[in-house]
């Protein structure tokens, strides 16, 4: 076995990748996550694999009292990309109140087109690979990780409201917090159904 094959605990990585669960803010215990924590699960975001060596990912970090302008910003976005008569309360009410029940609320973005050599969907791409990275690193910590989207998430004025530079493509909101209680247990279809396996020339 090489050196490299060594460095690592591969069940410990199945353990890792396999317990990795969505858990929501209203489950987080209140417990502020630790600033240097924070640090490391950005330093392995940014160690995701990008096409040309882009890192296109942005992101802006909210904690403590800048969780407010989550607060307002979300449900303002929502209150003017979605249709009036399509609306829901419960829904503004939900985005305002998830960002202060976080210890952590990361914004995430790209900045597109940073090489016209790569397709921009390579930026969108690039991104979830850093998500991962997050959300692997928060569960590894005992952390709880809840990437948020909505049909508001992706129109252009999104910048305007979340504070982000304008020509930044918004794609969501990854919250952070310590889980109250536990990880839920996960459930996925079977891996067959979803792989086809060619081993001979015909
Ligand atoms: C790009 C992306 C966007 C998501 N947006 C939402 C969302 O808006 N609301 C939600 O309840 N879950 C969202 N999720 C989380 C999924 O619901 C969750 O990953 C899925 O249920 C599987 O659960 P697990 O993460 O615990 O394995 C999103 C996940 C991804 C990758």
């Amino acid at each position: 076995m090489h050196d490299q094959e060594e460095a690592f605990d591969v069940r410990a990585v199945h353990r890792l990748i396999r317990g990795r669960r969505t858990v929501k803010p209203p489950q987080y215990s209140g417990r502020i996550i630790d600033r240097s924590i924070i640090s490391e699960i950005l330093e392995n975001a940014n160690w995701a694999p990008t096409h040309g060596l882009s890192q296109p990912w942005r992101f802006k970090v909210f904690t403590g009292a800048g969780l407010q302008r989550l607060s307002r910003g979300l449900p303002a976005l929502y209150a003017a990309v979605i249709p009036k008569e399509e609306q829901q309360s419960e829904k503004l009410e939900k985005l305002a109140s998830t960002p202060l029940k976080a210890s952590h609320a990361i914004l995430l973005a790209v900045q597109p087109g940073l090489s016209p050599k790569i397709p921009e969907v390579e930026d969108v791409e690039a991104l979830a690979c850093a998500v991962q990275n997050m959300q692997l690193t928060a569960r590894a910590y005992g952390i709880g990780s809840f990437w948020s989207t909505g049909r508001q998430t992706y129109d252009a004025r999104a910048c305007v409201y979340l504070g982000l530079e304008e020509g930044l493509q918004y794609l969501g909101v990854l919250y952070l917090g310590y889980p109250k209680h536990f990880f839920p247990p996960g459930a996925r279809e079977p891996l067959a159904e979803r792989v086809e396996w060619i081993d001979t020339d015909g």
